[in-house]
Order: C-alpha cells, then structure tokens, then sequence
C-alpha cells in the first residue's frame, strides 16, 4: 500500500512537472550576431544593409542603402516620396538627430480641405494630389551621408537601382496586398507608371520597377539634384498639375532636411535619445517613462492588470498634451522642457486612480507650470558601435496613392498629419488644434519614435515602428518589457501590445493580448476595449551583457534580422 502511495505521488509529481513545463513556454530569442545587425521591414533591404556593413560600410552607410532598399522592395512605406527621422549615436557617444520630415507646400493653407461651409472634405487630404507634403527622404539621406557616411555615395544607392531594374519575387501576401491597392492607383494617378496595377499579382510573380529605376540612378549620379531638380523634380510638378496638386519646382528646390538637438532624458540607469518635434513620439515616451518611474511594475498575472491602468492613464493625459502643445518647433513653441518637468508629471497625474479609470473627457492639457498608419522603421548597429534608429513614412499605406508619372514613385499623403480642422481627427484618431494647423514650409506633427538607449554609459538598445499613433506606446511597451520584465529582444518585439491615446476613450488590444482575468479586472476600474490587428511593427536591436547583438525582428511583418 505504502509502495502504491509512492508511487502514485511520483506520478503526480511527475505530471505537475510536465504540465508546469508544457505551460512555461520557452523564451523567444532573435537572430544572435557578434558585431553587426540590421533590422528592418523586409528581408531583401535586410540583405543589402548587411552587406554594406560586410564591405566596411558604417551603421550610417547601412542606414542609408536600407532606406533606398525599401522605397523599392516595401513600397507601402518604404519610400523616396515620403520623409522621416534618423536619431543616431556615433561611436563616440556623440548624438544626432535628422529632420527630413515632409513639408506643407508653400501653397498650403489652413482651410485647404474644408468645404464652403467649413466643413472637412472627406479624403481630401488622404488620397490625391492634395494630400503630400514637400518629400524630405532623399535630402534627409544625402545630409546624413555628407556628415557621418563613409562609403561611396554610388556604392549605397546601387543595391536599390539593381532590385527596381531586375525586379524581386512577390510572396502571397505581397502579391494580396499590390491586388487591394489596385482601385486606390486607378483612381487616384493619372496613369500606371509602376507596374503595381493593371494585373492580378500573384506569388512568385516578379516585381520590376523601370522607371524608378531611371529615378534612382538620378539620384545614386547626381545626389540631392537627381530629385529635386532636373527630370525627376519636372516628373513631379507635372504630376502636380494633372492631379490637381500644389507642390511646386519652387517647394521643392527649397525642401531641406535639418539637424537637431536629439531630445534626451533618462529612465532608472538608463539614458533615452529619441526624436523631439516636430516628432510627438519622444516626449510622448518620456512623459510616460517620467511619470512611471514613481511606481512598480510588474507582469506577474496578477499585477499586470495594473500595469495596463497605469498604463492608459498615463497615455490620456499624454496624448491630450499633444493635442495642445506638440507641433513643429520652428512655427509653434512647443513647452519641452515643461511638458518633461518632474513637477509637472507629478501634477498631472494627481487625478490618478489606481481603482478607477479617469474618463477623457475630464482630462483636458495639463497647465503648464510657466507657461498617423503605415510608416516602417529600421534598427542599425556596426562593428565599431555606431548606433541608427531610422523611422520613415509615406503616412497612410501606398501614402496618397498618386504615383509621379515618369518617376515611379509614390507619392506621400502626410498633410493629414496636421490638424486639419481643430477637433477633426486624423487618419489615426488624433486630434490637434491651433499649434499643429497647417502652415506653408511647416511640419506636420508625427509620431514617429526612433529611440536609442544606453545603460551606464553603454550602447544598449536600438529600437522603433510604425503604427501613426500608436508608434511611441509600442515603442514605450517594449522598452517597459526589456527594461521592466526582463525579456529578451525577440521576446519583447513578439509580446502582444495594447494601446490608448485619450481619444476614442478605449483601450485597444491585439488578438490573444486579453485574458479573462485581465479583462475583468480592467473592466471592473471602468476601462473599455476594442480588439484590433497587428499593433506596430517593431524592428530592434539590444546589445547583450556578452557585447553580442540580439535582433528583435516583429513576426507581425516580414521583418528580418541580418548581420554578422
Ligand atoms: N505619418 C505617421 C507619423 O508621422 O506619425
């Protein structure tokens, strides 16, 4: 009886063991390299960034040859017609942050998509000609290049030239996703210049590109000239006067992408360089992380929940603030150094209420003490340390869905990144007044993130995504994740997300993000949800204890890890 006992406890131990370790998932882990990584959106532009740095090209080299990659191989977002952000750390710990943020065309002005009655146009400045912004990328990657580049200028646009000329295989999803854009570029370009339309695309089907082939060799010979002068700047304002558009030779001989001071601000033992205006992105991240610093955080189940509160909370009053206050610096004086301050976090968040959600419309922009969704991101590391975090975009997927005739390329739809109308939400949900009203040569307002992070002293992560509005709170999750919850890059990336910006007043999660006990504990405080897709797509790079790289690729997209 007593050996029966014995062995029957054994058995039950046995199978608490396997049922513990069934339910223990085994931690993801990233492509692992010794000295360099790239991490972007596709795996082709992977490919050529990690052949760049192979060849002794620097993170800056890599950055620059990715960026053209992609305008070819992920033309949803990757992009010569759009604009972005780099935040880079040289290997000397110096850091730098790039504006090539699109432009409003000198022609714009504040009422440009209300009707008679000062109501908005619907679509108006989503779709069409009216809907780019002076393109910033190609200014943005020469300037990069003339301060930090080292390898030949030709060497880093040759990559995207062969790739557009010779053309690369579709997958499935690449194949679908040409096949639902087709009716947006029959009605809104003028002819069918890039072979995107006109056929139903499927896998294996190979994509060739001719005529932005002929624009990049422009550019790859002739640097900033070959876009915003000469065929390629006439293809574009020919293109403007078919469609209806405003953009000019004149707005674009005066497009410049411009330095700045990168916004910095630090988390525990950690150091944050990230984007400030006219990027919402980092004050949004450093708003959170200040005012999260005064509590704990934790994933344990039974903690989570609170994390998720605090979370939102956080996230309300934060996209309230950008609402009132963030814009381009250079038009509107953005508070930074307030909307950061200690006090100023603190105060905002004595309505807190780790019991209650706090409803949006009671939170309005904090008082100052004195006084949008496709975009895709790139993560760079090389072997001598140099650090790029790049995030780019046409705006809304395939942007305004106007291809330049004669170019080939297409064009961005970011002017609803302004506020439109005070109030009217933009394509992502968020609303904006008087400081982000669309002004000629001006920003438009973005939530682009592209963050690096140091750890005593020390290169520690490279990190950001797409996803409009929902950019800075993905970023924010997986720092929280690594930084907080002690996961890995792949892991963190993988981690399902949640997101809340103020208004709409829900929170909005991934499939499978929700469990029961989590929904009923944030529903019991007063939250609401929505369930949603894919929330960002982030590409990341975190340097480990050993000095070796761990990539953190999103399985969300095909995103990719390669290096060496
Ligand atoms: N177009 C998306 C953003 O800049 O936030």
């Amino acid at each position: 009886m007593n050996c029966l006992l014995k062995k029957l406890s054994l058995l039950v131990l046995i199978g608490l063991i396997l049922s513990c370790s069934a339910e223990k998932e085994e931690p993801v882990i990233g492509l692992i390299t010794e000295k360099a990584m790239v991490v972007s959106a596709h795996p082709l532009a992977s490919e050529v960034g990690s052949a760049i740095l192979k060849k002794g090209g620097n993170a800056i080299d890599a950055a620059i040859a990715v960026h053209f990659a992609l305008a070819v191989v992920y033309p949803e977002a990757g992009n010569i017609g759009g604009g972005g952000f780099f935040v880079i750390r040289d290997k000397d710990a110096n850091y730098h942050s790039l504006d090539f943020r699109e432009r409003g065309p000198l022609n714009s002005h504040q009422d440009m998509y209300l009707d008679e009655n000062g109501e908005v146009i619907e679509r108006k400045s989503i779709k069409g000609h009216l809907a780019s912004g002076v393109p910033g990328a190609v200014d943005g990657m020469v300037k990069a290049f003339d301060k930090l580049g080292s390898l030949p200028w030709t060497e880093l646009v040759q990559p995207a030239v062969d790739l557009a000329e010779n053309g690369f295989e579709l997958t499935a999803d690449e194949a679908a996703k040409f096949n639902r854009a087709v009716e947006n570029f029959q009605t809104y370009s003028s002819i069918d210049p890039v072979q995107f339309t006109g056929k139903t695309w499927k896998e294996g089907d190979v994509l060739v590109q001719s005529q932005l082939a002929e624009t990049l060799k422009l550019i790859r010979d002739n640097m900033r000239e070959g876009f915003y002068s000469g065929p390629t700047a006439a293809f574009i304002a020919a293109e403007m006067e078919r469609g209806g558009g405003i953009i000019t030779l004149e707005d674009l001989e005066k497009y410049e992408s411009t330095w700045r001071e990168p916004l910095i601000g630090n988390y525990k033992d950690y150091k944050i360089i990230t984007m400030g205006p006219p990027s919402s992105g980092g004050l949004i991240i450093l708003q959170m992380l200040g005012t999260m610093e005064e509590y704990q955080v934790s994933n344990d189940k039974g903690k989570y929940p609170d994390y998720i509160h605090l979370k939102t909370e956080m996230e309300r009053r934060v996209y309230a603030d950008r609402a009132a206050y963030m814009a381009d610096m250079d038009y509107y004086p953005v508070p930074v150094s307030d909307l950061l301050s200690k006090e100023y976090l603190k105060d905002r968040f004595l309505t807190f209420d780790p019991e209650r959600a706090t409803s949006s419309a009671s939170i309005q922009e904090g008082k100052l003490l004195s006084m949008s969704e496709e975009t895709t991101h790139f993560s760079v590391i090389d072997s001598m340390g140099n650090a790029v975090a790049c995030t780019t975009t046409l705006n809304g997927g395939m942007g305004s869905s106007v291809v330049v005739d004669g170019a080939g390329f297409i064009l961005n739809n970011e002017m609803d990144d302004f506020s439109i109308k005070p109030g009217h939400p933009n394509m992502f949900g968020v609303l904006g007044g008087e400081a982000n009203k669309i002004e000629p040569g001006k920003r438009m307002l973005s939530s682009m993130t592209p963050t690096i992070l140091e750890k005593g002293g020390e290169l520690f992560m490279v990190v950001g995504t797409p996803g409009g509005s929902t950019i800075p709170t993905s970023v924010f999750q997986v720092i929280v994740n690594v930084i907080e919850f002690d996961m890995g890059m792949q892991e963190a990336v993988n981690a399902k997300r949640f997101h809340s910006q103020w208004q709409p007043e829900v929170i909005s999660y991934e499939e499978g993000a929700m469990d029961e006990r989590l929904q009923s504990t944030l529903e019991a405080k007063g939250h609401v949800f929505v369930e949603r897709g894919g929330i960002g797509r982030v590409d990341a790079i975190l340097k480990l204890p050993d000095g070796t790289l761990e990539g953190g690729a999103d399985p969300r997209g095909m995103d990719t890890a390669a290096g060496f």
